[in-house]
């Protein structure tokens, strides 16, 4: 497949559009534009909020033909006006659709409603990696390491498949629990919003898009030069993600240009620099990842996955079990009360 260049993805959301089933159905949104939970459309009734990202509101819904739960997101009222928004919107769902793998959400349906436009996905139980960094801060090594190699799996894949995501970020990615009850957590890569479908012909997908993503991860050339970018952008910042799961913080921090120009110019701390007790191939893999020039990152998300399986976790070494003071104690007490026995004892012979 010829990457160079990029195809305009145009879904007509006119001729998927949902409308209410009769005049006393309730409608969807309110006067102020908001979901109204409870409400039914189509096929699906609204539930509860789920979550109010950048672009969309998440419900959580209910498919009342096949009678499952779903994620229904909305694209927010404010941005329906922009022209780029809505089709943005639905190029979300074709980019994710065009990936299939279990580290990616799937997307059923995609449509509109009441001037509206929605996606229909998979509800993900557990939780976005942006709400376990806030409870956790940083998480052991070995976590990172198996959640590393399966967002860089799953990664691997969307590339295969000709999509790349652009905005990776722990917001972006959620952490569903094993449904088996163990405590290993599965990986799902969401909000296609952003993406960038490669084809082998065709003009941009979006100009805007190029602009878009989230400064604290951006590669260097998405923000100074978009028209180079490739599959690469989501490897730098896949590298900045892992960066802040060891280390408890993003590399570069300050206002939105400090960040850019932080990521352009500045080389981040080494990640040994807060914890001595990160393996050091993983410290060189995330900063090589990092690398100013694409062309010093690891060339693809496969060879990601196969340094992340040569790095050993360091089991902290167990120490000889230390001498507690209380056993300390208790070993000198016997030792002391045998030799005031011992003393008694003579001292006792010695009057006989
Ligand atoms: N399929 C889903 N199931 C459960 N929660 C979801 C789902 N999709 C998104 N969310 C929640 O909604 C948040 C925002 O979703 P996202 O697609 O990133 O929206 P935006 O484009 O507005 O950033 C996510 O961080 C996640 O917490
Ligand atoms: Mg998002």
């Amino acid at each position: 497949m010829d990457r160079a260049e990029t195809a305009t993805v145009v879904v007509d959301y006119s001729l998927t559009t949902t409308t209410t089933g009769g005049e006393d159905d309730p409608t969807v949104l309110d006067v102020q534009g908001a979901i109204i939970p409870g409400s039914v459309f189509g096929k699906y009734r609204v539930l509860r909020s789920l979550a109010d990202g950048g672009m969309g509101m998440v419900f959580l819904g209910e498919d009342l033909t096949l009678g499952r739960m779903v994620a229904l997101k909305f694209l927010h009222q404010r941005l329906l006006g922009d022209t780029s928004a809505v089709p943005r919107f639905f190029a979300e769902a074709v980019a994710a659709a065009r990936v299939s793998h279990p580290g990616v959400v799937s997307v059923f349906d995609c449509g509109s409603v009441e001037g509206g436009a929605y996606l229909v996905m998979e509800y993900l139980t557990g939780e976005s990696l942006s709400s376990r960094i806030k409870r956790s801060g940083r998480l052991p090594i070995a976590r990172v390491l198996d959640l590393g190699t399966q967002l860089a799996l799953t990664l691997a894949a969307t590339h295969e498949a000709g999509v790349i995501h652009r905005d990776l970020k722990p917001g972006n990615i959620h952490l569903v629990p094993d449904p088996a009850g163990s405590d290993h957590e599965f990986v799902k890569v969401l909000d296609f919003g952003v993406a960038k479908l490669l084809t082998s012909s065709g003009p941009p997908l979006t100009q805007r898009g190029d602009l878009l993503g989230t400064p604290y991860y951006m590669a260097p050339e998405q923000s100074f030069d978009p028209s180079t970018v490739d599959h690469r952008c989501d490897i730098y910042s896949l590298g900045c993600l892992l960066y802040q799961l060891v280390t408890g913080t993003v590399p570069f921090r300050g206002s939105i240009l400090e960040i850019l120009i932080g990521h352009k110019r500045v080389q981040a701390a080494s990640t040994r620099s807060f914890d001595p007790a990160i393996p050091p191939a993983l410290d060189e893999l995330i900063l090589r990842m990092m690398a100013k020039s694409p062309d010093e990152r690891p060339a693809s998300m496969v060879d990601v996955v196969n340094i992340l399986a040569s790095i050993q976790v360091q089991e902290p070494a167990r120490p000889p079990a230390p001498l507690t003071i209380g056993e300390g104690m208790t070993v000198v007490g016997i030792l002391v009360g045998l030799g005031l026995l011992l003393v008694g004892i003579r001292y006792l012979a010695g009057l006989l």
